[in-house]
């Protein structure tokens, strides 16, 4: 059953209190709710039933209007509905349910992850707690009881301010939290547990203080601190940035262990993954550290959007999503580097937003329909849609962006609103006309830009022709052209830029407005033949078409001031010869390049002068995904191929480079996940992993003492994952005493698991189904099942295998999951949704594949996705 956008009703009942009362138990929990509830006037005077939302697992009681129990001939039952025909216009519904959280494995709703009871409520969660107008723009004013075991459940936590505390007739503990703030069911929160707590303060710009607390179990304490400082400067960063101040009395952060997703901004209590938000430097990377401050700061930037001003309906998720990604963006290139953040988002975007853009789930950044909203929390909805608000950006400018936020803020505060509604602000508060731009809202798929030029010496006029088309998509059959930003410049053939005038002004940057379907652009002022730097810092997420020579790229590469589109020609070039390579080795033909790329690489190497994160960054050659995305047709093995062999061939070419590299920026001393140390420890670990590609002896020493040496999880990681790309003969003992080691800590361990997955062999799939025997592994964990199955998806020689066995293997363990945890067996589903893409032999066997799961008995979840895919 699929839901329409445009079917859009106000709700017909509103509910100003929700009171609710959680009896806490090892098998069976009682909830109580008092819902103060009234006919909704907007909606019109009516007759119209109350129909409630409600899940399979609630077990109703006893159901009463005012102090009327209604018996059961007064309402209506259904597996997710409760319907009661005729009510009051104003009311009190009370209602007691039964749910069994030891027993919920969908981790939606009350569950129990380890020792605790804790919420994960959006998008559709509350429901599967109490009946409800599970619907975001039904805000209620929350006061939350919760009574439980002061033995087992010390900590009992919810939404805003503790107001009461006591004992019960029974000898029971009970707590009364509330919260000031209306809110829409999907914010609610409850933990329970035997927790530890860091506290902490935080004294806003206008002088409140904030008590700062976050729980953990007790031996993961120890990991907090970052994830503390992080807070704080997240809260600060939104008071100078957007003059956003925190506005209740306290914030409260909780880790749990089980958990879909990354983290959740519950109002005043968020609740982490704890692969989110737990961190030290023995047990972190440097890039779990850069998530785990930016994840915090996200789910704190909610605050403000996303729960002061929420969605209207869940087809506005993007307004809060796409926007607070752009923030939580915004700051982490504030904390760290611009560069280095941006080229990491575009290549995150470019790879898989892309995949996602042009396959079977395809859909707009505010979809127009869905089946499963759980399915939505996409790529397209986060990354794409916070690429459309860096495009207001760009188009507003830094101050006008700032007086539209601020008018959104204000105008919108404690209502539930719309993507229009957020576009209307910062026209409002610009001038700026947006309604062309929009339609990036509302259509699908990623634009193809394609640029040619001409320039005319003698009269110094240069032309940009560009032209844009959208492919169609799944989602829609016709596209239109775009509002779309051009950022870019002119460079000279030594590299230095060109101010050439355009419309007037004479500028080394321009901002094109490219509308039609086909442009042209004309500079004057232009005294030789200028190589055009677009779309810098990537102003559009579009694929860019335009016909560089290798000259053009090595040119942009050492010489352009924008570091995003010196990255990007460093990628466009090694796309370029690895596809010639690709070819070669579809044809079955032996490898051979004569690689402009390595002397790019070698100037570069040379140039002392360079960030070593960005240095790092582009000697990242295209992921096997990437290129995957890029093919019209993939090829995996060729692919991969051609990657290892490019791979070594710059190796050896290098080698002397490499080794110096590696010892220049090689850290003594005590850790610090600071920037500048991220950026050596980058460089250092990229130059190993190529070094390693050679036949050097001392590279295969190195790699070892790393391993047994390193004083922090990024060197000693670094060095066990290249000990493994590279087959190093070593590499199983390695994985063997690495486990040894860390078998203690759960988060080390997922990532031995994924490694482990991901491990290329001609024995891969008996190798990983070994994993999932193993006493580490634990199918009810979302991080262990995302390591072990997601690893093995990108696993070539396991997943592609050509007898289709990896592609059945997966298929059963969605099957399995399915039922177990429908939303995390839908994710899964992602290698399986690029089938008409593979090569057709192997095409043909994912399809097979997909068929066999389609005759299953199917959650909305997976059903969604696997007929999207066949359809
Ligand atoms: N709002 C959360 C975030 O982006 C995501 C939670 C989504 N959870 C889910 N099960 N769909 O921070
Ligand atoms: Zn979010």
């Amino acid at each position: 059953s699929t839901i329409y956008l445009k079917d859009y009703q106000v709700p017909p009942y509103l509910i100003d209190k929700t009171e609710l009362t959680f009896d806490l138990d090892e098998t069976t929990t009682v909830v109580t709710s008092r819902l103060h509830m009234r006919r909704n006037p907007e909606f019109g005077l009516s007759t119209t039933p109350l129909v409630l939302d409600s899940g399979v697992d609630v077990k109703l009681i006893a159901l009463a209007i005012d102090d009327y129990t209604l018996p059961e001939e007064e309402y209506r039952l259904s597996e997710n509905q409760l319907i009661i025909s005729a009510t009051p216009d104003v009311f009190i519904l009370t209602c007691e349910t039964l749910i069994e959280p030891q027993n919920n494995t969908r981790l939606e709703g009350l569950y129990r992850s380890s020792s605790m009871f804790c919420t994960q409520c959006e998008a559709e969660g509350f429901r599967h707690i109490t009946f409800y107008l599970d619907r975001p723009d039904v805000m209620s004013i929350f006061t939350t009881t919760i009574i439980g075991d002061e033995s087992r459940y010390p900590v009992m936590l919810s939404n805003g301010n503790e107001i009461e505390r006591g004992k019960t007739d029974e000898g029971k503990t009970f707590v009364v939290w509330h919260d000031p703030f209306p809110k829409p069911a999907y914010l609610f929160a409850l933990v329970a547990g035997d927790l530890e707590v860091k506290n902490d303060v935080f004294v806003t710009q206008s002088n409140k203080e904030v008590k700062l607390q976050i729980f953990t179990e007790s031996h993961n304490l120890d990991k907090v601190d970052y994830a503390m400082e992080a807070l704080k400067r997240s809260m600060r960063w939104d008071e100078t940035a957007y003059g956003r101040e925190y506005d209740l009395d306290i914030f409260m952060i909780v880790a749990v262990d089980d958990f879909n997703m990354g983290a959740m901004e519950n109002k005043g209590l968020n609740i982490f993954n704890s692969s989110c938000l737990l961190a030290s430097p023995k047990t972190t990377t440097d890039d779990s550290y850069l998530r785990v401050e930016a994840i915090v700061a996200h789910e704190y930037f909610h605050n403000w959007s996303g729960n002061r001003v929420t969605c209207r309906d869940w087809f506005q998720l993007s307004l809060k999503e796409g926007f607070t990604v752009f923030r939580d963006q915004s700051f982490s290139a504030d904390m760290h580097s611009e560069t280095v953040k941006r080229v990491e988002d575009v290549s995150f975007l470019r790879t898989a937003q892309f995949a996602e853009d042009a396959g079977p789930m395809a859909h707009p950044v505010r979809p127009a329909s869905f089946i499963e909203i759980s399915n939505f929390y996409t790529l397209t909805v986060y990354e794409k849609g916070s690429e459309i608000v860096r495009m207001i950006h760009t188009l507003l400018g830094a101050e006008k962006f700032r007086a539209g936020s601020d008018l959104y803020f204000e105008r919108h505060d404690g209502q539930a609103v719309t993507c229009d509604d957020f576009v209307s602000a910062m026209e409002d508060a610009s001038g700026v006309d947006l309604t062309h731009f929009k339609r990036w809202y509302s259509q699908s798929g990623t634009p193809v830009i394609e640029v040619t030029d001409e320039f005319d010496a003698a009269s110094g006029v240069y032309r940009l022709t560009m032209t844009q088309h959208t492919p169609e998509t799944a989602a829609q059959p016709v596209t239109l052209p775009l509002h779309i930003p051009v950022k870019m410049g002119l460079l000279d053939p030594n590299g230095q830029e060109i101010s050439a005038y355009f419309n007037g002004q004479e500028s080394q940057e321009h901002v094109l407005h490219l509308t039609a379907e086909s442009q042209v652009f004309e500079f004057t002022g232009v005294t030789t033949q200028p190589v055009p730097s677009l779309f810098r810092s990537f102003s559009a997420p579009i694929k860019l078409r335009y016909d560089y020579s290798s000259e053009d790229l090595l040119l942009l590469m050492s010489s352009d001031s924008d570091g995003f589109n010196r990255w990007s020609a460093a990628q466009q070039l090694a796309v370029n010869e690895l596809t010639v390579l690709i070819n070669q080795a579809i044809a079955k033909q032996a490898l051979s390049i004569d690689s402009q790329l390595v002397k790019g690489f070698k100037n570069l190497l040379e140039n002392k002068e360079l960030d070593p994160a960005m240095v790092a960054l582009i000697l990242a050659l295209p992921s096997q995904a990437y290129l995957s995305e890029l093919a019209e047709t993939i090829y995996p093995a060729a692919i991969k191929e051609a990657r290892g062999f490019f791979k070594k061939l710059i190796a050896k070419e290098l080698e002397e480079d490499f080794g110096r590299l590696y010892r220049e920026h090689h850290l003594e001393g005590e850790y610090s996940p600071q920037a500048k140390d991220i950026a050596h420890r980058s460089l250092k670990n990229m130059a190993l992993s190529y070094w390693l590609e050679t036949d050097s002896e001392l590279a295969h020493q190195t790699v070892k003492t790393q391993f047994e040496s390193a004083n922090n999880m990024t060197d000693q990681f670094a060095a066990l994952s290249s000990a493994v790309h590279s087959q190093h003969e070593d590499a199983e003992n390695m994985l063997a005493s690495f486990y040894e080691q860390w078998q203690h800590e759960p988060l080390v361990v997922i990532k031995w698991l994924m490694l482990s997955a991901n491990q290329e062999a001609a024995d891969a799939l008996s190798r990983v189904k070994g994993l999932m025997e193993h006493e580490a592994f634990d199918l009810k964990n979302p991080n262990k099942v995302r390591s072990v199955l997601g690893g093995f998806g990108q696993n070539v020689s396991g997943f592609h295998h050509e007898d289709g066995s990896g592609y059945a293997f997966l298929a059963d363990q969605i099957i399995v999951l399915n039922k177990l945890n429908p939303q995390i067996a839908s994710r899964l589903c992602t290698p399986l949704t690029r089938w008409k893409k593979l090569q057709p032999e192997l095409g043909q066997k994912m399809k097979g594949q997909l068929e066999r799961i389609l005759k299953e008995d199917l959650s909305k979840d997976v059903y969604e996705v696997i007929s999207k895919c066949l359809a």
